[in-house]
C-alpha cells in the first residue's frame, strides 16, 4: 500500500489513486478509490525521526470471518500491537488505534501523538489491524481472489473485530477489566474511531477522530469543496500558482493534438513511457491532479521524509516554479514539470516519472479500492472555475460500472449514511473531531461542534491529521492547542467513566 510516489523505484500508493480516479474514470480502477490512504503513508514521515522507539509486542487474535451470520464459521488471525510501558496497572486507560487501510505497524510508528501522551495518561497503547490489510487476511492469499472472498471486507465487520478484540483484552490482561478505552484514528481510521464510539458506546468511552471525512457521502457536503481546498492551498502559497495549474490543462490538451506535441511532453516530463494515445493523456492529467492533491494532504510545516522526502511547506516550494501562469504553453508546462519534480524527485535520484504507477497495487491498494467500490462511495467533482482542476461532474453510474468491471460488485451509495446516521448523529456523545484547514479531506469533516460532547476542532495551519503526528519544533500553535484539548477531553472521559457516568 502505502508509499505514494511514483517514480520508478517507488510504488505509488493506493489512496492516491483515488481521487483522481474518481475524476478520471478512464484510468480504471485505481481511480476509483479515495485518496487518503495515500496520505497516510506519506505523512508518516514524521515518525521516522526516531524520537520514539515504538516498542511494542505483536499479537494475533482469532476472529470470526463473519460476525453477522452464523453459517460461515471460519476464523482468521487479526494482528494487533500492544505497548504497556507506561500503563498504570490496574485500571489505567487504553488508547486504542482503530487501524485503517494499511499495515498496522505503519500507523503505530506514525501516530506519534499516542506515544507522546502515553506516559501522561498512564495509558496502554493498542493498535489493531484492519481486516484485509497488512497480515490480517481472512483467507490468506485468496483474500482478494474474487468477490466471494472479499465479501467480509466492510467497516462494520472491522468495528466488530475491534469490539471483540477489546473484550478479549479486557478479560485476559490482568488489571485491564476496568480500564476505560478511548478510540483514536486518522483519516479512514478517524471515521472508524468515531463510528466505533457511536456503535459500541459501552466498549469505548470516547473517540478522537482526526481528519475523518464522515460526511463525504451522498450529498451531505458539496462534491467540489475538496478540490477547492486544494486550490486554496496553492493560491495562498504563491502568486500565480493556482492559475498556472488551472491553465496547464488546456496547454496539455493543445500540446496533445499532435504527435510532435506528445513527444515533447513526454520528453519534458521525463516520462518512463511516452504518451501515445488519448487515454495516456487522460491518465497523465489524472496523475498530475493526484500529485497536487497529495501535496495538499502533506503540506506540513517541516520536512517530512519517509520514503518520499519532501521539504517543509512543500506547496510553497512547488509554487516557486509556478509564478507565471500566462507565458506560452511550453514555458508553462516546463514549469509544471519542475513543480511535480519537487514531489517525485526531491532527492534528485528519480530516473523517470511513471504516470501509471498508481495502477500498480499492493494488497492495501486493492483493499481500499474495493471498499470504495462497495461502501465508501465519496462523490467528488470539480468545475475548473472555483478550483484549478479540469471540470468533471460526479457520475455515479460510470463509477458503478467501473466498480463492476473491476470487482464484480456495485457500490451502494446510501449505505454509509444509513448505517452511521449521516448528519443525524446528535444522539451520540464523546467524540472529538479534528480537521486541518489545509487538508482537502476537511471538506467532509465535522468542523462545528454538534453538542457539548460532539466537539469540533479546526487547525487552520494543519494538513491531513497533523495532530496525530509527533510533536515537532515547527508545529504551529494551533496544532499544539488541538493536541492539548484532545488530552483534556480524554482525561475528562476517563474521569467520567471512573465515576460510572458514561
Ligand atoms: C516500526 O517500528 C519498529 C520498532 O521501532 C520497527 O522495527 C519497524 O520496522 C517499524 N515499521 C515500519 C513499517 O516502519
Ligand atoms: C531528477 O533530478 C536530477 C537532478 O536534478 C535530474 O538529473 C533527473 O533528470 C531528474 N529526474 C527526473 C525524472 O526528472
Ligand atoms: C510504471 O508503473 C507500472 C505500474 O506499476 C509498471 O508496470 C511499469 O513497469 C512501470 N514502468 C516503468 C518504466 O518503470
Ligand atoms: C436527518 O436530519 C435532517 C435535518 O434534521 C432531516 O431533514 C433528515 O430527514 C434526517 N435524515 C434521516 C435519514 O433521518
Amino acid at each position: 500500500m502505502e508509499f505514494p510516489c511514483s517514480n520508478t523505484h517507488r510504488a505509488i500508493t493506493m489512496g492516491i489513486s483515488s481521487l483522481p480516479g474518481c475524476l478520471f474514470l478512464s484510468w480504471s480502477l485505481l481511480l476509483i478509490s479515495p485518496a487518503w490512504s495515500f496520505l497516510i503513508s506519506r505523512q508518516f514521515s514524521s515518525a521516522q525521526s526516531g524520537i520514539h522507539a515504538f516498542q511494542y509486542e505483536t499479537f494475533y487474535y482469532t476472529q470470526q470471518v463473519d460476525h453477522f451470520g452464523f453459517f460461515e464459521d471460519l476464523t482468521f488471525k487479526q494482528r494487533y500491537l500492544v505497548s504497556d510501558t507506561h500503563w498504570k496497572n490496574p485500571g489505567g486507560p487504553i488508547l486504542f488505534y482503530t487501524g485503517n487501510e494499511g499495515d498496522i505497524t505503519l500507523f503505530c510508528n506514525n501516530t506519534g501523538f499516542m506515544w507522546d501522551i502515553a506516559e501522561e495518561l498512564g495509558a496502554m497503547l493498542v493498535f489493531a489491524e484492519h481486516r484485509y490489510y497488512g497480515e490480517s487476511m481472512p483467507f490468506g492469499d485468496l483474500s482478494f481472489s474474487d468477490p466471494k472472498h472479499l465479501n467480509y471486507l466492510t467497516s462494520e465487520q472491522a468495528l466488530a473485530d475491534f469490539a471483540v478484540l477489546l473484550r478479549y483484552i479486557k478479560t485476559t490482561i490482568s488489571g485491564a477489566q476496568d480500564s476505560p478505552v478511548i478510540a483514536l484514528g486518522g483519516s479512514y481510521g478517524g471515521m472508524l474511531a468515531a463510528w466505533f464510539r457511536m456503535k459500541y458506546p459501552d466498549v469505548v468511552v470516547g473517540a478522537i477522530a482526526s481528519s475523518a471525512p464522515i460526511w463525504q457521502f451522498e450529498d451531505l457536503v458539496p462534491c467540489n469543496t475538496y478540490y477547492q481546498i486544494v486550490t486554496n492551498d496553492f493560491k495562498n502559497s504563491g502568486p500565480g500558482c493556482s492559475e498556472s495549474v488551472r491553465n496547464s490543462w488546456a496547454a496539455i490538451n493543445r500540446m496533445a493534438e499532435t504527435s510532435d506535441g506528445l513527444q515533447w511532453l513526454s520528453g519534458v516530463f521525463h516520462l518512463c513511457s511516452p504518451l501515445k494515445t488519448k487515454e495516456d493523456v487522460i491518465s497523465f492529467k489524472g496523475w498530475l491532479s493526484e500529485t497536487w492533491v497529495s501535496l495538499a494532504m502533506v503540506d506540513y510545516p517541516y520536512a517530512a521524509n519517509f520514503l518520499e522526502p519532501l521539504p517543509a511547506w512543500p506547496i510553497q516550494v512547488v509554487c516557486k516554479f509556478l509564478k507565471n501562469p500566462n507565458g506560452g504553453d511550453k514555458e508553462l508546462l516546463q514549469n509544471i514539470y519542475q513543480a511535480v519534480n519537487v514531489y517525485y524527485n526531491y532527492t534528485s535520484d528519480a530516473e523517470c516519472l511513471n504516470t501509471s504507477q498508481t495502477a500498480s497495487g499492493s494488497l492495501g491498494d486493492q483493499g481500499w479500492n474495493y471498499q470504495a467500490c462497495t461502501e465508501m462511495v465519496m462523490p467528488f467533482c470539480s468545475d475548473g472555475v472555483t478550483d484549478m482542476f479540469e471540470a468533471q461532474t460526479w457520475d455515479f453510474q460510470a463509477y458503478s460500472d467501473e466498480c463492476y468491471k473491476q470487482w464484480g460488485v456495485r457500490p451502494r451509495s446510501s449505505w454509509i449514511t444509513t448505517v452511521y446516521g449521516g448528519k443525524n448523529i446528535t444522539s451520540h456523545s464523546n467524540i472529538l473531531f479534528s480537521n486541518g484547514g489545509l487538508d482537502p479531506w476537511s471538506a467532509g469533516g465535522v468542523k462545528e461542534s454538534l453538542s457539548e460532547s460532539l466537539v469540533a476542532i479546526v487547525i487552520p495551519e494543519g494538513a491531513h491529521h497533523l495532530d496525530l503526528r509527533s510533536n515537532n519544533a515547527n508545529d504551529p500553535k494551533s496544532v499544539l492547542g488541538a493536541r492539548a484539548l484532545e488530552v483534556e477531553y480524554m482525561k475528562k472521559w476517563i474521569k467520567q467513566a471512573r465515576r460510572g457516568k458514561i
